[in-house]
């Protein structure tokens, strides 16, 4: 066997190994949930010591941001184009009330550290999220089980490869979305390349009529 083939088989076992430790796409996204009731929990917790709640609200932060960017890019476009009208109606409710932690997120982030509206706001976002957790486990778990079936194990991986990647920091510009927006509103890359390769074309096409007329007009002066 060559190093190539010893480089495939590798990757290949790799992957496989990834695809069966990972959860399906549900008891992903319910193993976020509870990670982030327990972190809340803790911040809200007034007998946690001042530098254990400052650790635990950057963590449900930043696991907020992972999850509700993971959601989009991956499950609700899933859950959406695999139903029909009620799981687009379920999708569409959830990245709004995704857009409003957001929004409340980035308040959060901005604020200074001993602002007196700080808990009052984390609490606010707690039960914004307890309300999304619990439509999400109820109505959006039955409607994925029905239309995506054995696609979640799949889903699951892809998921946790997205969390993987984003924790190390990667993922860049799609992760750090603050704007609410779902993946299926944000332009395809091949579009947006599409695009610039039609404005090259059209850049050159002009250059080259330009060159062309000059030199029809050179011959005419000779
Ligand atoms: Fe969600």
């Amino acid at each position: 066997m060559n190093i190539r083939e010893t480089m495939g088989r590798m990757l290949r076992q790799h992957d496989d190994k990834d695809a069966q430790a990972a959860p399906d796409a549900l008891t992903l996204i319910k193993s976020d949930h509870e990670e982030a009731k327990a972190l809340f929990a803790r911040f809200l917790d007034s007998s946690t010591p001042s530098a254990q709640r400052r650790s635990a609200l950057t963590q449900v932060l930043d696991a907020l941001t992972i999850h509700t960017n993971m959601e989009e890019q991956i499950f609700y476009p899933a859950l959406r184009k695999a139903g029909g009208s009620e799981e687009k109606k379920s999708v569409l409710e959830a990245v709004e009330e995704h857009a409003s932690a957001k929004d409340l997120i980035a308040k959060i982030r901005a604020l200074p550290p001993r602002d007196e509206t700080l808990t009052a706001k984390v609490t606010v976002l707690k039960e914004l999220i307890e309300h999304h957790v619990e439509e999400e486990e109820s109505q959006v778990f039955s409607e994925a089980r029905r239309v995506l079936g054995n696609k979640l194990e799949a889903l699951g991986a892809e998921m946790q490869r997205f969390k993987d990647r984003a924790k190390r920091g990667e993922n860049n510009a799609r992760t750090k979305t603050t704007t609410g927006k779902s993946s299926d509103t944000v332009a395809p890359r091949t579009t947006s390349r599409g695009k610039t390769s039609a404005k090259k074309r059209t850049a050159t096409t002009a250059k080259k009529r330009t060159a062309a007329t000059a030199r029809g007009r050179k011959k005419t002066r000779r």
